[in-house]
């Protein structure tokens, strides 16, 4: 098998056809330079080039209405002020039938403070119960339809005191099933709803190899909760909803179902069945509701922790599965069939095509997914408590999904992109929006992580101030290592609410407790 590392030396992207792009990782050593020792935009872009890591950077930042973050954008007759999106974080907050609480709010609340003008989906909002992924998701139904329509009004109402206007405001809400990663009444307790058995995924949820698969009439069922949703989300105001393709969940799962026969299977016209159909019943019961999509665009094999280099409690670097036995890979999309550990993007293009036909112009490319593959999907120094050490530097991370959706713009210029994994450039982050933009590397940048920690952020860009390095997300991963403690998620180390609150105390008994475990071990 390959050595990880080696092939990982080099990083090949077809940017457009016949020009190569390369960024190089270097590898050698586990210690990745810490941006937050970074002094200036000068040693950033030295450091970039140093590496030869493709990622545009503008030395000065452009004030006022002549910035490219500022200039808006249209979409079918509707403006969209500024070129910041806000992308969908849940925070496992809401209550158990659904709805959300207090905390929920107020990370909506911070959403609209951002001044970013597009709001893409808010969070993950289960469509039925069974596809919630974990039991304090979001649920839409007639239930829950007046809290929605107060957490989309509180989001409105901060953006106005914030940032003047609301015209110019695109709200989406993200509307999911989690599929393979679903677990709606237990935490701790998987109930996965999967389209095909996985050579290593299964073994992850202890699946059997006769474990149900969603027959053709379940999947329907759920296409069906999909309308009814996307007219709920419709009658209480959103502008559009989001079909997500992303993160190893349900419509991701079809993307990648090769080996499954029936109607959802097999064929891309089959594999893309279940996002046509949801479109159709959508226009049909909400035809003026816009629609968009987050896609996962490339994908690799899922990694795990070295198991040479890790104690327990202490996960070493990231490292691919073995996958000499399931060559060619049939279990992706945009992976390289006959290289796993590589992204393809011809899947992607495809889907776009597909996209473009079935008249949506709404796509956020995102990568991978945080459940197998971490390291593609959100770049992080420090890893979650049941993560792995990055197997390369983060920067190549960002690099990689900047570039994706740089082809993809290319490649289609009338769709309107969002792009994925600005939030560990840390400093440099608005230099790097602002020359993504201005390259047209992609037409909004969406933040993420970089929200939780510091949600006026944009705002302070598009003002011309200069940010607040103490708020700076430096991707210390609580957020992910809450929720996955039974905690809700949220930034506990630099939002002053969660790290005076009880959940603070209660994250920190936590992570005391596992360091104590690891030292006795
Ligand atoms: C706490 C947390 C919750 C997330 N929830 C969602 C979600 O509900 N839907 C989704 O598409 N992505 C979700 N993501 C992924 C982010 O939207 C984003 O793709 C990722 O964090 C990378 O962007 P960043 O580098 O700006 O953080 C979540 C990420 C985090 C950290
Ligand atoms: S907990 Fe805060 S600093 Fe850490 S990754 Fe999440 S948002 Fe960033």
């Amino acid at each position: 098998m390959p050595n990880y590392e080696q092939c990982y030396q080099t990083i090949s992207f077809d940017v457009v056809p016949n020009v190569w792009f390369t960024v190089r990782a270097w590898m050698t050593s586990q210690t990745y330079l810490h941006l937050g020792s970074v002094h200036g935009v000068q040693a950033f872009q030295g450091h970039l080039r140093e590496y030869n890591i493709a990622i545009p950077c503008d030395a000065e930042m452009i004030e006022g209405t002549n910035s490219p973050l500022a200039k808006p954008l249209e979409l079918n007759g509707r403006r969209i002020g500024n070129r910041f999106a806000i992308h969908p974080m849940e925070g496992w907050d809401g209550t158990i039938d659904g709805k959300p609480t207090e905390l929920t709010e107020r990370r909506w609340r911070n959403f609209g403070r951002s001044g970013a003008k597009l709001i893409w989906g808010g969070e993950a909002v289960a469509v039925r119960h069974d596809g919630r992924a974990n039991p304090n998701q979001l649920l839409i139904n007639e239930h829950t339809r007046d809290d929605l329509a107060r957490l989309r009004e509180a989001l409105i109402d901060e953006h106005r005191q914030a940032a003047g206007s609301t015209d110019d405001l695109l709200i989406g809400l993200q509307l999911t099933h989690s599929g393979r990663y679903s677990q709606p009444n237990i935490k701790g307790r998987p109930e996965p709803r999967i389209l095909y058995y996985h050579p290593f995924l299964d073994k992850r949820v202890g699946l059997s190899s006769d474990y149900a698969l969603l027959t053709d009439g379940d999947i329907r069922e759920i296409i069906e909760a999909f309308h009814r949703a996307a007219l709920i989300a419709h009658q209480i105001g959103f502008d559009f909803i989001d079909v997500k393709h992303c993160h190893g969940y349900l419509g991701h799962e079809f993307l990648s179902a090769h080996t499954r026969g029936g109607d959802y299977g097999g064929s891309f016209e089959n594999r893309t069945r279940f996002l046509r159909e949801v479109v159709e019943g959508v226009r049909s019961v909400a035809p003026s509701l816009e629609v968009g999509v987050r896609l996962s665009a490339f994908d690799v094999v899922p990694f795990r922790p070295d198991p040479t280099r890790s104690s327990p409690g202490k996960p070493g670097p990231g490292i691919p599965e073995d996958y000499n036995n399931a060559l060619p890979y049939r279990w992706g999309f945009g992976v390289d069939i006959n290289n796993p550990i590589e992204c393809d993007l011809d899947d992607a293009t495809q889907f776009l095509s597909l996209l473009q036909d079935l008249k949506i112009r709404l796509v956020n490319v995102s990568a991978g997914s945080p459940y197998y593959n971490p390291h593609i999907q959100r770049p992080t120094l420090f890893p979650p408590s049941d993560g792995y050490l990055p197997p390369e530097d983060p920067l190549v991370g960002v690099a990689r999904q900047m570039h994706c959706a740089r082809v993809l713009k290319q490649r289609f210029p009338d769709l309107l992109i969002v792009g994925t994994a600005y939030t560990y450039l840390q400093d440099f982050l608005p230099n790097v929006a602002q020359a993504a933009v201005r390259e047209n590397w992609a037409d909004c940048v969406g933040l993420g992580r970089m929200v939780l920690a510091y949600p006026e952020l944009p705002l302070h860009i598009l003002q011309g101030r200069r940010p607040d390095r103490k708020r700076l997300c430096r991707t210390f991963s609580d957020c992910t290592t809450a929720p996955r403690s039974g905690l809700p998620s949220g930034c506990y180390p630099l939002d002053a609410f969660y790290k005076k609150s009880e959940l603070g105390a209660q994250l920190s008994e936590i992570k005391d407790l596992n360091r104590k475990k690891t030292a006795e071990a």
